[in-house]
């Protein structure tokens, strides 16, 4: 089955054209429980590769040490782990043909290479007392941010500033080819900075992109989860801001998604 998985260091999306999904990206630490309460409606209890825990909003509610690892590369276990939840709760069938993504700064060949190779492959995961086998038979690594863009439609110049929780991407879109040079990761987002006000956050975020070539009439979209919140702080640098159409939060997912189709037919 043919399906996308953005692993955000806050939320994890998933769609496969039918389901659009998402769940909290926190992983904690396993604990004998005497009372179990369902918390929420992605509560899980998993066994992978020798380690057992929680996730979701099951971490959220009785992880002590629970943490989602956030940083610049999603070359990491944790990553790994939330792509397998998703699959196992989402996905039909055993075989995957998967896209996921990665911030741009880090969107090089050796990390997808490393991403690749720890997800391709035979997986063996249990959640909530149920076994699955996950095979991914292939996978490709997205950029954040920049792919996006894709949604918007037209040619020309299209700016995207995609406000996640532990990186904010900046993707430049020439003709719909991403452009290197206007793309770029700033290494903070709105769940690393200790007080996010949205005018000082959008200030950096603004000088960020001018510094980057970016010019103040360009067509700039917003999207990730923070997009909302620092839209009319943009503003006064970039007048002709947007948010991308839909729901922000999954615009990278769909966007992915549109690359799965056209890479796995
Ligand atoms: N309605 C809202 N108002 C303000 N902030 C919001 C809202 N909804 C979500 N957020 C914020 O958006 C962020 C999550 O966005 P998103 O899901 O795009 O991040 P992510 O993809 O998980 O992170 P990253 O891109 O860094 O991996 C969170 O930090 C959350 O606080
Ligand atoms: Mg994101």
């Amino acid at each position: 089955m043919i399906s996308a998985i953005d692993a955000g260091n806050y939320m994890t999306k998933y769609f496969d054209g039918k389901q659009l999904r998402a769940f909290p990206s926190l992983i904690g630490e396993y604990r004998e429980r005497n009372l179990r309460q369902q918390h929420g409606d992605h509560d899980f209890e998993f066994e992978y590769d020798g380690q057992r825990g929680f996730a979701g909003t099951l971490a959220l509610h009785e992880s002590e040490c629970a943490e989602s690892r956030k940083g610049e590369s999603k070359a990491h276990p944790d990553a790994r782990l939330r792509i397998l939840l998703a699959l196992h709760q989402y996905g039909e069938g055993i075989e995957h043909q998967i896209i996921v993504g990665q911030p741009i700064s880090t969107h090089q060949e050796t990390e997808k290479a490393a991403i690749k190779e720890m997800l391709c492959g035979r997986h063996e995961l249990i959640v909530n007392g149920q076994r699955k086998i996950i095979v991914i038979r292939r996978c490709e690594v997205a950029a954040e941010g920049v792919t996006a863009g894709l949604l918007v439609p037209g040619g020309g110049v299209i700016r995207v500033i995609d406000i996640g929780s532990g990186t904010v991407n900046f993707g430049t879109l020439i003709d719909r080819r991403f452009n290197d040079r206007g793309s770029f990761t700033l290494g903070t987002g709105m769940e690393t900075l200790r007080s996010v006000k949205p005018a000082d956050f959008s200030r950096q975020i603004a000088l960020r992109a001018l510094a980057g070539g970016w010019k103040a009439n360009d067509m700039v979209y917003l999207c990730g989860g923070g997009a909302g919140a620092v839209l009319e702080a943009l503003r006064a640098y970039f007048p002709g801001i947007q948010l991308i159409e839909g729901d922000p939060q999954y615009a990278n997912v769909k966007a992915f998604f549109l690359i799965a189709r056209r890479v796995y037919g």
